[in-house]
């Protein structure tokens, strides 16, 4: 259960934030949780979580250790904040800063080597399901930004499912359309990698996520966990998602 806050909070709200939430979420066990603040909020996060069953993760990052790369954030910087993960290629990425299925297996490739685990995040625009490319757009996002990985690598990442068209407008993928989304891309991993990393890879579902839609999107046997924006900045709306 992923939580992705996207470019909300300060430091002082992350830890108020955590005071809240992991009370709620001591007695979690069925599942790993992880949030992803801004990169302002890493250290506050991880000193919040300290001791609890709480990974934290950054959005993004670049894909040179170290460099003249003004802005950018490294993989080994994140793990030296103590993250565990990064999300990479958010459709956010995707549509407004350039990501490419290219930067994308970079950026996978940089997470891995430094010891992160990668949330690789897929997903079809709303004009591309509506003229019948959701499938086809997602083995192409498959084929160029997660096949060339090795299977020692591919085992080590989680696959996020965000139709752009759900993700902040209130409009949630019905539970059959993420568990057919999810069949597409569970299919390719079996075809690429063999059937016990397609049984073993994880596919979260991303997109207007709420407390109220999580127990029935989670009901999908095709739906292993759920990456939430709006609906994780709250404690008590994640932690009800985690104990869904
Ligand atoms: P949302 O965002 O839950 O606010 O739709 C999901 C995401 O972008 O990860």
């Amino acid at each position: 259960m992923a939580g992705n806050w996207k470019m909300y909070k300060t430091p002082a709200e992350t830890t108020s934030f955590f005071e809240k939430f992991r009370p709620l979420v001591e007695r979690s066990e069925h599942c790993e949780i992880v949030i992803c603040p801004p990169f302002t909020n890493l250290a506050a996060a991880v000193a919040a979580a300290q001791g609890a069953r709480i990974g934290i993760g950054a959005q993004n990052l670049y894909w040179a250790k170290e460099g003249a790369f003004t802005g950018e954030v490294s993989a080994p910087m994140i793990v030296a904040s103590g993250c565990t993960h990064v999300i990479v290629g958010h459709s956010e990425r995707r549509q407004y800063f350039g990501e490419t299925d290219e930067t994308v297996l970079k950026r996978t490739v940089a997470a891995l080597d430094a010891g992160l685990t990668p949330i690789v995040c897929v997903g079809e625009r709303l004009e591309q399901r509506e003229s019948g490319q959701t499938e086809a757009v997602l083995v192409v996002q498959f084929q160029k930004g997660i096949a060339p990985l090795s299977p020692e690598q591919f085992a080590r990442i989680v696959v996020a499912y965000e139709p752009v068209w759900a993700i902040g407008t209130g409009k949630t993928a019905t539970p059959e359309i993420a568990a057919d989304a999810h069949r597409v891309l569970r299919g390719q991993v079996r075809t690429r990698y063999g059937q016990a990393a397609a049984d073993a890879v994880r596919i979260l579902y991303g997109g207007s996520v709420k407390p109220d839609n999580a127990r029935i999107l989670m009901a999908q046997p095709e739906i292993d966990g759920v990456l939430v924006g709006g609906a994780s900045l709250d404690a008590n709306s994640f932690a009800n998602i985690v104990n869904f």
